[in-house]
């Protein structure tokens, strides 16, 4: 496997050192070797952890016919979505963990996948660490889905746990940044947008639509006030930025805002960067998933992993 990354922030940095760090191990278990063929950033960036071939052009990686399979981590849905498509319309693979671009344009993008037979993986798009694309594609497909619901951005969680601790709003956003939670444009986190993305990325896997992101109901945290979260504490219950969808007589609905969580429901307890998500299915009633929602590491293991899916099905030529 010949790969290019393009994006080397707090994920890409994360997917660098996972695989210079689980190299052996990981490339004994599939049998096959990962050459890291070329890295791209605006940037060059050194890591402590190994040397690689940096390109600032990230059209040098698309054009290196010996790279079956890219890494996409610039996020957004600019140069993205050319990215995308251009891999996926070349017969590469490619991997991603940016939700956006699923959100608004996944339908073309996952039928291009299809029309030239390559892979499209982007576990780390939901819920960071937390494998819950896979399982929901491959694992919970028997069932007819009845609803998902889940915290699902790290950062606006993370933010309310601190400001249940008395942390102001500025303070804790900053807090968040600085540990590499938030998005680059941290707005699409506390507005509920990525939230928004992401909740709108697991309706589709599990019902087949993807609803027009410009239809999508969205509150986020940035109105809450240190006054609603005490007041909620004082009540013994807690404030947690969700994001919804069900189905009700053949109609989707999907929709993202904060939400009072009585102390005994589980959710209550998903504090700080973790994310947990609900998934009702009319076969295994309610299953839950629950771990770290956003960061370099847990990130980047999400991203990893697809990269071994990749590898496990030897798609390239
Ligand atoms: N900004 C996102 C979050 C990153 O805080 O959840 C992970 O998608």
């Amino acid at each position: 496997m010949k790969l290019g990354v393009i994006g080397l922030g707090t994920v890409g940095e994360g997917v660098l050192k996972i695989l210079t760090l689980e190299k052996d191990r990981l490339e004994a278990m599939f049998g096959e070797k990962i050459n890291v063929t070329k890295v791209c950033d605006l940037e060059e960036r050194n890591f402590p952890f190994g040397k690689f071939n940096f390109t600032n052009n990230y059209k040098e990686i698309l054009a290196d016919e010996e790279i079956n399979t890219v890494v996409e981590l610039i996020g957004g849905v600019g140069i993205a979505f050319e990215i995308a498509k251009e891999i996926l319309g070349s017969g590469r693979n490619l991997v991603c963990a940016n939700k956006h671009l699923i959100a608004t344009h996944g339908k073309e993008l996952f039928a291009l996948a299809e029309k030239n037979n390559v892979k499209f993986f982007f576990e780390a798009a939901v819920a960071g660490g937390i494998p819950v694309v896979t399982p929901l594609k491959e694992g919970l497909f028997p069932n007819r889905f009845e609803r998902i619901r889940g915290i699902l951005n790290g950062t606006c969680n993370y933010m309310l746990s601190k400001m249940e601790e008395g942390m102001s709003y500025d303070e804790a956003l900053a807090d968040a940044q600085e540990k590499g939670y938030a998005e680059a444009d941290p707005t699409f986190d506390v507005a509920g947008i990525d939230t928004g993305h992401k909740i709108s990325v697991l309706a589709y896997l599990a019902w087949g639509e993807l609803k027009e992101f410009s239809s999508i109901p969205i509150t986020g945290i940035d109105k809450l006030t240190k006054e609603d979260i005490e007041k909620a504490k004082a009540e013994g219950k807690r404030y947690k930025l969700l994001g919804e969808a069900f189905k009700e007589e053949g109609k989707l609905t999907v929709r993202v805002s904060p939400q009072l969580i009585e102390s005994s429901e589980l959710l209550y307890d998903v504090g700080g960067v973790y994310n947990a998500v609900e998934i009702d299915g009319s076969y295994t009633g309610k299953t839950i998933f629950f771990g770290e929602g956003a960061g370099m590491d847990a990130t980047a293991s999400a991203v990893v992993s697809d990269i071994y899916k990749v590898l496990a099905s030897r798609s390239w030529n």
